[in-house]
C-alpha cells in the first residue's frame, strides 16, 4: 500500500488510475480501524479497480470540551488493517493541508441545515458541518466514483448523500450496514474508552432498539410507548447510562414522526462514562 500524504501527490497518483478508465472507491476515516472500517474497505474492493482511504481526524467536527485530542490513534495498527483489506493508497493529510489558514479561518462551509437539527445535531452543535465541509474537501481531493460510508453513522450517511445529490457531486454513495460484537454492541472507535463495567453495559442500546422493533411487530405504533419502552431498557440494562436522545424520525428527512408509516429510523444516543454511544435500527411500517 502507498501512503502519501502530499495533496498534489494524491491527485497525480489517483488522476493517472482515471485516466486509465479505472473506477476509484473512498473509504474516509478518523483512523483507530475496527471490523466496520474493515467492511467498507471490503466493499470498495469488490467494487473498484482502485482503493483509497484516507484517515484525517478532523477537529471542526469536534465541539469544545469533546474528545479531539484524547481520540484514540494507533496508525501502526490501521496501516495493518488497510493492508490485509488489500487498501491501494492511503491518503495522510496533513491540518495545513485541509484547513490552509487553519481550522478557526475557514470562511465558507457546507451547511446541512434542517438535517442536522435534531437527533446528534441537536448535541454536537457544529458536528455535521465539519463533517460536511471536511467529506466535500476529500471528495474533491481524491475524486472518487464511489463514497463508502457506515449506517452506524446514520444522520452524517443521511446528511452526506443529501449533500453528494443537492450539490451535485459526481460520486454514488454506498452505505453497508452496522458491524456488530457478538453481544450486540455496534462497533466504534470509541468503544475503547469503555471501562470493563461500562462494556458489560453498552450492549443495552441494541436490545432497546430490538424491544422497540419486537414492540412494532406485535402491532405497537404508537411512538411514545416505544420511546418508553427503550428507555425502560436502557434504565434496566445500563443503568450507569445516560440517554442523549431517543428517537423515532422519518428516515429520509430526519424529522420526527407523529405516526409510523413509511421508512422510519429508530435512532438513540446513551452517554456511558467518557463514551457517547450511538445505534439505530431503519424499519419499513406498511
Ligand atoms: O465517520 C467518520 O469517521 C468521519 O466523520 C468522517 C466521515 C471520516 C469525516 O471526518
Amino acid at each position: 500500500m502507498d501512503v502519501v500524504e502530499d495533496v498534489s501527490e494524491l491527485r497525480r497518483r489517483v488522476g493517472a488510475e482515471r485516466c486509465a478508465g479505472r473506477t476509484i472507491g473512498l473509504v474516509p476515516t478518523m483512523g483507530y480501524l475496527h471490523a466496520g472500517h474493515r467492511s467498507l474497505l471490503d466493499a470498495a474492493r469488490r467494487d473498484n479497480d482502485m482503493v483509497v482511504a484516507s484517515i484525517f481526524v478532523n477537529p471542526t467536527q469536534f465541539g469544545p470540551g469533546e474528545d479531539l485530542a484524547s481520540y484514540p490513534r494507533d496508525l501502526k495498527r490501521d496501516h495493518a488493517v488497510l493492508d490485509a483489506a488489500g487498501t491501494d493508497l492511503l491518503f495522510l493529510p496533513s491540518a495545513a493541508d485541509m484547513y490552509p489558514d487553519g481550522a478557526g479561518a475557514q470562511a465558507i462551509w457546507v451547511e446541512p441545515g434542517a438535517l442536522a437539527g435534531n437527533l446528534c445535531g441537536a448535541s454536537r452543535p457544529g458536528h455535521f458541518r465539519g463533517v460536511a465541509t471536511v467529506v466535500t474537501k476529500l471528495l474533491n481531493m481524491v475524486q472518487p466514483d464511489t463514497l463508502y460510508l457506515g449506517q452506524k453513522d446514520v444522520q452524517q450517511a443521511a446528511i452526506l448523500r443529501r449533500m453528494v445529490r443537492d450539490l451535485a457531486f459526481p460520486v454514488s454513495v454506498r452505505v453497508l450496514p452496522t458491524v456488530r460484537e457478538p453481544d450486540g454492541l455496534a462497533l466504534s472507535s470509541r468503544n475503547a474508552y469503555l471501562t470493563p463495567e461500562e462494556r458489560a453495559e453498552a450492549p443495552a442500546l441494541k436490545r432497546a432498539l430490538d424491544c422497540a422493533l419486537a414492540m412494532i411487530g406485535t402491532g405497537e405504533r404508537d411512538v411514545a410507548r416505544l420511546v418508553a419502552g427503550m428507555e425502560e431498557v436502557i434504565r434496566r440494562d445500563a443503568p450507569d447510562g445516560r440517554i442523549d436522545y431517543i428517537s423515532v424520525v422519518d428516515a429520509a428527512t430526519l424529522q420526527p414522526v407523529v405516526s409510523l408509516q413509511g421508512d422510519v429510523l429508530i435512532a438513540l444516543a446513551v452517554y456511558l462514562g467518557k463514551a457517547r454511544l450511538i445505534d439505530n435500527a431503519e424499519i419499513t411500517i406498511g
